[in-house]
């Protein structure tokens, strides 16, 4: 029976001075949280801590209502999936499945059973006496989550699990990783730095920086209202511009960029320094020749799926417009390192916090 997992100031120093913690982070019952971070953030630390491989020196781990800090690592009732695999390449599938079980003395009928259902579920029934040389990539990953799901544990981490496989068939593991995860309603936490992964697999995303969660939400809340300029930029969903605020109104401030003025959604104090974010999508391209909008020099278009990705120069800061029409695209390419213009309606810049200038 999988459980609501709340970590609650989780923190851990050490030696060398590195710090991750204080983490707080709720998992409902069932639910798929995707933890994001860049490579060093604190991620994989969090997942040794909530396994027991690591002692946290503060902070409670409660399963349901119990803080489970003191129970030792095999009695938590954890399946995990490390970023490298660690099949036993001298064992069949089968065995390796097994292991966790007979290790825990379960009866060798309840063995077969168990392996032979979970073997179902991760649709590897066929591989099951195979050695592990002789599968794929994709399919020991698939052996190795029936691995940790074999003892019907109460919560699963999985730790970049697809991290070492081609994008094509991450993208398939994905959704069956979704699939396994959604029909044994098993709480789970997904590490990856993928945004594109965390946004696909997860209920809830919480994004990690320096040892700490500091953004927590659905992948359209934080796409749609990153909180801060770390989680805007990691997420690459917003332009960062930077600058100060001029004049306050009713819903927006006036912020000068330079001896730009931009109006902006959010409220501050005249004279403070202040980010603001505008998606892609919501920055508008003209031609130079374009009567309204604030000059910026073409650097690039990229063509990508849907759209096109047109990269422009305001002032220093990198504006990144996405554009589907193909005729100013077509414009747009042939005026790299020349003039253009760009604009956004106020209502799609919202300041963001803190904001490193
Ligand atoms: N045993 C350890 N001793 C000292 N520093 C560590 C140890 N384990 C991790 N760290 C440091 O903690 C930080 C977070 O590491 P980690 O949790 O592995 O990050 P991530 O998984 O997000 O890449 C890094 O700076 C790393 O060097
Ligand atoms: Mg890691």
């Amino acid at each position: 029976m999988s459980v609501r997992m709340e970590l609650r100031g989780l923190k851990r120093e050490f030696s060398d001075g590195t710090r991750i913690g204080p983490v707080d982070l709720l998992v409902d019952r069932g639910e798929l949280v995707t933890l994001l971070g860049p490579s060093g953030s604190g991620k994989t630390t969090t997942l040794r801590m909530i396994a027991g491989f690591i002692r946290p020196q503060a902070g409670s781990l409660l399963f349901d209502k119990d803080n489970v800090l003191r129970v030792p690592p095999r009695e938590r009732g954890i399946g995990m999936v490390f970023q490298s695999i660690a099949l036993f390449p001298n064992m069949t599938v089968f065995q390796n499945i097994a292991f966790g079980l007979d290790m825990a003395r379960w009866k060798h009928e309840d063995v077969v059973y168990r392996v032979e259902e979970i073997s179902d579920v991760l649709r590897i029934r066929s591989l099951l006496y195979r050695h592990i040389n002789e599968i794929s990539g994709g399919e020991a990953q698939r052996v190795a989550l029936a691995r940790a799901l074999a003892k019907q544990p109460r919560v699963l981490l999985l730790d970049e699990p697809l991290s070492s496989l081609d994008p094509q068939l991450r993208e398939h593991l994905q959704m069956e990783i979704r699939r396994v995860q959604r029909s044994l309603a098993i709480t789970t936490i997904y590490v990856t730095h993928n945004q594109t992964e965390a946004f696909a697999v997860a209920d809830r995303v919480a994004v990690m920086n320096e040892g700490r969660v500091i953004q927590t939400g659905s992948p359209e809340d934080l796409y749609e209202s990153p909180r801060n300029e770390f989680v805007a930029r990691f997420l690459g969903s917003g332009n960062v511009f930077s600058g100060r605020i001029e004049e306050v109104r009713e819903h927006t401030v006036l912020v000068s960029v330079k001896e730009h003025r931009f109006e902006v959604r959010g409220q501050g104090q005249v004279g403070a320094r202040v980010c603001f974010t505008v998606k892609p999508e919501d920055v508008v391209v003209a031609n130079a020749g374009a009567s309204n909008g604030y000059p910026a020099i073409v650097l690039s278009v990229i063509p990508q799926i849907g759209s096109h990705r047109v990269v422009l120069d305001f002032d220093g800061t990198q504006v990144v417009s996405l554009l589907t029409d193909s005729e100013l695209v077509r414009q747009l390419s042939g005026a790299i390192g020349q003039r253009a213009s760009i604009r956004f309606d106020p209502e799609s810049a919202a300041l963001v916090e803190p904001c490193s200038g």
